[in-house]
This record gives C-alpha cells, structure tokens and sequence, in this order.
C-alpha cells in the first residue's frame, strides 16, 4: 500500500449481474473511490492478484460460487483487504456467518445506496487510522533510533576527548592512547580484519585506558617501583574502563578490548587472566600496541627502550605475554609502525 496521506482508495465489486455492478461502482465512484468490477469468483482472484483492493464487495449468491467461498480466499491471501459481503433478504444467516469468518460487515439486497457509502466510508476510515498508527510506528522507531545514535556518538566524542585529554595532561603518556589506536588498526589490518572491525578497534585504541580515572594520580605518576598494593589498584582500570562505557556502548568487541587490554597469552594478565584463544583477538592486539608503545616511550621510572630492544622484547613475549598470531602480524607491519609519525 502506498502512503496514506495521498492513497486512492480501491475497491473490488464482485457481482454476478453487470447491471448491479455498474450501480454500486457508479455510487462508490461519484465518493471518489476507484472501483473495479468481477463477475465471478475467477475473475475476483485475478483482479486482486493484478493489484489487491483495500476493500471487496462480494455477492453471497452468484451462479459460479459464493462469495462465502470466496471470503477466506481473499483473508488468507489478503488480509489487509477489508471484506463486506451483499445478501439476498432472509439470508442474514449466512451474512453473519460470514462476518464471523472475518467480514467487515454486510448489507441486503436490494441495495440502499446511501447506507453501502456510509458502511464503505465506515470501513475504509477504520483502516485509514490502523495504517496511521503503523506508519507513526515505523517513523517512531526511525526518529528513535536516530536520537539513540546522536546521543551515543555524543557520549562517544566526550569519552574520547576525556581520553585524550588524560593522555595530554601526562608528559610520559602524551600521545600514547592515539598510538595505540593507530598501531593496532595496522595489525589488525595485517590480519585480514573487516573494516567494521578496525573502526572499533581504532575507537578502542583511544580510550582503552579510559579507567585510569579511577586510579589515584599518586600511583599512576609514581616515579620508583609500585608497591603489591599500588599495582592491585593500578590493575582496577580495565575493568573501571569497561563500567564507565557499558550502559552507552553496544558493540561487546569495544567493550572486550577495553577490559581485555592486560591480559596475557599464558594467562598470567589481568582482570580475567584468560588465556590462549580465550583472549578475544581485538584484545590481544591491543596489548601488543600498549606494550610496544610504552616500551618505546619515556616513563616515569625508565627512559625509551627503542623500537629494536622494543621489537626483541615482543618476539620474545610470543607465546608467554603475547598471542603468537598476534606477534607475527606486528613483525610483518614493524617497519611501517616505527616510520609512522606517530611513533617518534
Ligand atoms: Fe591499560
């Protein structure tokens, strides 16, 4: 059915006599309907088939069949067309039998013009503000969904922006989360992932240590080694990160790679200490880029390693900290990384 705003309203005469069926549809045309004519059972299934009607006026006694027989035809195949039957006088019986097998309603013959427009016009509204209802659904739904994408995408730039604006604040780490990002689309790349897949992974990179608000500054920028207790609450900002982005965030693979970032191939990492396959891959290339990344920048309590001690360290880690797939991917893309501007 088209819009209902602008919909031309048609309806199916089906009628054994020309001459009743060119009086009905001369009354349904001058109330500005389109009316199409059958003269039996056939021909009814045909014309609908060629374009169904919104409504169909069957006559019960026809010599080719009934429109009794007709009705559950046209429900079963059509059920949005609205059907009101026409009996002889003293058939009400079966007219009411009809209305219980799913007509709209029925009239008597002979015909009283003005009551067919009124019970046709009755119908026709009824369905005109079923299809109102649906279309003001289906628009619903749209505007709701796109209000669901705006906020999200705001919450999106705001934890970003966060992010980096976290990542500024520190000389040692200034820089790191885009680096990650961008080091990680380049494995993930190398790896044969979906394009869908690098955009979370690149969103992932930005704000995978989105935690970190939650860790105390004393501890985060401490220049000597961490003390066991320092380190246990150094080891809450996966997870702080995964709550902090829950109730907006959808896609569980941002989610994973955010709580994810600290585990190990050997199952020695943290929150989870998964191990193996267990480790979602997005998860495992994002511990390599952090890896490699901080091993290649100035911290508090050490200076860069550089990108060759850094490179050894990680093939080293294959198998133990590092998933091996993983390693290989990064040994094959090394070259551009260490050109890349980002990593200076
Ligand atoms: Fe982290």
């Amino acid at each position: 059915m088209t819009s209902i705003h602008n919909h031309q309203w048609e309806i199916l005469v089906v009628d054994d006599e020309e001459v009743i069926r060119r009086l009905l549809c001369h009354k349904l045309k001058s109330e500005g309907y389109t009316c199409v004519e059958a003269g039996g059972l056939r021909q009814a299934m045909e014309k609908m088939h060629e374009r169904p009607a919104d409504l169909a006026i069957l006559d019960i006694m026809m010599p080719g069949g009934s429109g009794v027989e007709l009705l559950p035809e046209i429900k079963k195949n059509y059920p949005d067309t609205i059907v009101i039957m026409a009996t002889a006088v003293g058939d009400a019986e079966t007219a009411i039998k009809c209305v219980r097998l799913g007509a709209y309603d029925y009239f008597t013959k002979p015909y009283n013009l003005d009551e067919v427009a009124l019970s046709v016009a009755r119908a026709l509204n009824t369905r005109r503000l079923e299809l109102e209802v649906l279309d003001y659904q289906q628009h619903l739904e749209e505007k709701v969904k796109v209000q669901a994408d705006k906020i999200r995408d705001s919450f999106m730039n705001a934890v970003t922006a966060l992010a980096l604006a976290l990542d500024a604040k520190d000389e040692y780490t200034s820089g790191h989360s885009g680096r990650v990002s961008e080091i990680s689309v380049i494995i993930a790349k190398e790896l044969g992932m979906h394009d869908s897949t690098l955009e979370n992974i690149r969103l992932a990179g930005l704000i995978h240590d989105i935690g970190k608000i939650g860790v105390k500054e004393a501890v985060l920028n401490k220049p000597g080694k961490l003390t066991p207790e320092e380190f246990e609450h150094i080891k809450t900002h996966p997870a702080i990160g995964e709550r902090i982005l829950k109730p907006i965030v959808e896609e569980q693979d941002i989610l994973d790679m955010v709580r994810l970032h600290h585990e190990r191939f050997d199952g020695r990492g943290y929150p989870d200490g998964l191990s193996g396959e267990r480790i979602p891959l997005g998860a495992a290339i994002m511990a390599l880029a952090d890896a490699f990344d901080a091993m290649t920048s100035d911290r508090p309590y050490r200076k860069s390693l550089g990108n060759t001690v850094a490179v050894e360290e990680i093939k080293k880690g294959s198998g133990t900290q590092f998933v091996p797939d993983v390693v290989e991917a990064f040994l094959r893309v090394e070259r551009i990384i260490a050109a890349d501007d980002v990593i200076s």
